[in-house]
């Protein structure tokens, strides 16, 4: 098999786990990093034993071994680093959000289609086997017809007014925080699984840490900052949001996010609902998949690939009893959006489901501008607008 170059942009907290997927994989080269600087981008290149490292975006997407193009920088970012890989017609994979507004993720869309390179958004919990087994069983009407569809998405890494991140930022981070951050993950999720788009949200948004003591100098999300030298700034962004959902094949959902809940680290986890039984996943026991039934005996699916059904069965590395978790369905991703290059799939053929696109990353930018504005209006049911588009690739 050819081998194919990869380099990344912005080597924080999630880059060096995009290089370890791409690694595991067995045909993929790690070429080069970039950072802000020429000496950040040495001695991370150097920790993650990465041969070639760039001071600049720019020298990074010119270099004709970089075949697919990592962005893992901030939000604001995103728009001039996507753009840049693909006026070089390189292929990109872009972590969420795919842009800080939903317009600014239309134009990379766009911009992807009409460069005809594979473009890819990191929705990772997609590539998780036992949700790719939720989507399989609602698509073969297992779980009859879904009316309601549930969850949260709450971390609390953000709940002291000494914890801070870039993404409280609206220059940084977009006008959303927390909603753009996770709710992404999870709207994108239930959307996957149920095969439902969700049409109008009603939303209401919170600040609970209205004043953080931002660290003089910036730090890699999850890790602590040192106290000298804060400065006290005021937050406008939210770090809580309760959110009704009314999706287009009739069922009512609800969803909690919130980065400032104590005791939850990743806890991201949906229920569905239907006329026959009912499922619930939780990225936290991403092991086990219940199963709830009115006339039978409920029931945990434990992740073991003898037990899964065909779709889902090839997300599953390792036999029953062998707990697979993040990374593995992070490298899950990688390996459908590089399978996918390797086949020399063209951007409109059909794609292996846990691969989301920049149409997806659009898609989730629609509804969190929507949940904005719902919240903006005082709390009333804002229309998602229709996506529509280039639409030069098939939906996943
Ligand atoms: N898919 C996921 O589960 C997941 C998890 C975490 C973060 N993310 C997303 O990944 C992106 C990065 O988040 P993170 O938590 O890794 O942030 P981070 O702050 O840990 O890392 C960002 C990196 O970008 C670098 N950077 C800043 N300016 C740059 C520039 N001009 N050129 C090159 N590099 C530059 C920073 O030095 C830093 O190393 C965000 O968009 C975030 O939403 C996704």
């Amino acid at each position: 098999m050819t081998r194919i170059g990869m380099g990344l942009i912005g080597p924080g907290f999630v880059g060096a786990h995009h290089i370890e997927a791409v690694r595991r994989l067995g045909f993929v080269d790690v070429v080069a990093v970039a950072a802000s600087g020429e000496a950040s981008a040495r001695r991370k290149a150097d920790a993650l034993g990465v041969p070639k490292a760039y001071g600049s975006f720019e020298a990074l997407v010119a270099d004709p071994d970089v075949h697919v193009v990592h962005n893992t920088t901030p939000n604001a970012l995103h728009v001039p680093v996507v753009m840049a890989a693909l006026a070089r017609r390189k292929h990109v994979v872009s972590d969420k959000p795919l842009a800080p507004t939903a317009e600014a993720a239309f134009g990379l869309w766009e911009a992807a289609a009409a460069a005809g390179v594979v473009h890819a958004v990191t929705f990772n919990y997609r590539g998780n086997p036992l949700v790719q087994q939720a989507r399989e069983m609602v698509a073969a009407g297992e779980t009859g017809a879904v009316h309601f569809v549930h969850g949260a998405y709450l971390q609390d890494w953000l709940l002291q007014p000494t914890d801070y991140s870039w993404r409280l930022d609206p220059e940084t981070g977009g006008a959303s925080s927390a909603m753009a951050d996770i709710g992404s993950h999870w709207c994108d999720l239930v959307e996957h699984v149920v095969g439902q788009r969700i049409v109008e949200v009603l939303a209401d948004l919170t600040t609970v840490v209205g004043t953080r003591l931002k660290p003089a100098a910036p730090t890699q999300a999850f890790e602590p900052a040192a106290d000298a030298g804060r400065e006290a700034v005021r937050i406008h962004s939210e770090d809580l949001a309760t959110v009704l959902l009314r999706f287009d094949g009739g069922a009512k959902g609800s969803l909690a996010v919130g980065q400032v809940c104590a005791g939850h680290k990743n806890d991201l986890w949906f229920e569905v609902n239907g006329g026959r039984a009912s499922l619930r996943w939780r990225q936290e026991q991403q092991n086990e998949l219940w199963i709830g039934r009115r006339d039978a005996a409920n029931a945990v699916l434990a992740k073991d690939p003898s037990l899964l059904g065909d779709a889902a069965r090839r997300y599953a590395h390792l036999p029953g009893g062998h707990q697979e978790a993040w990374a593995d369905a992070f490298c899950n991703v990688h390996r459908d959006v590089y399978g996918f290059i390797a086949a020399g799939g063209r951007p409109a053929d059909p794609r292996p489901p846990a691969f989301a696109t920049f149409e997806d990353g659009y898609r989730a930018a629609l509804l969190v501008d929507a949940i904005l504005e719902s919240h903006r209006r005082g709390g009333v049911w804002t229309k998602v607008p229709a996506l529509v588009g280039p639409r030069l690739c098939g939906r996943s």
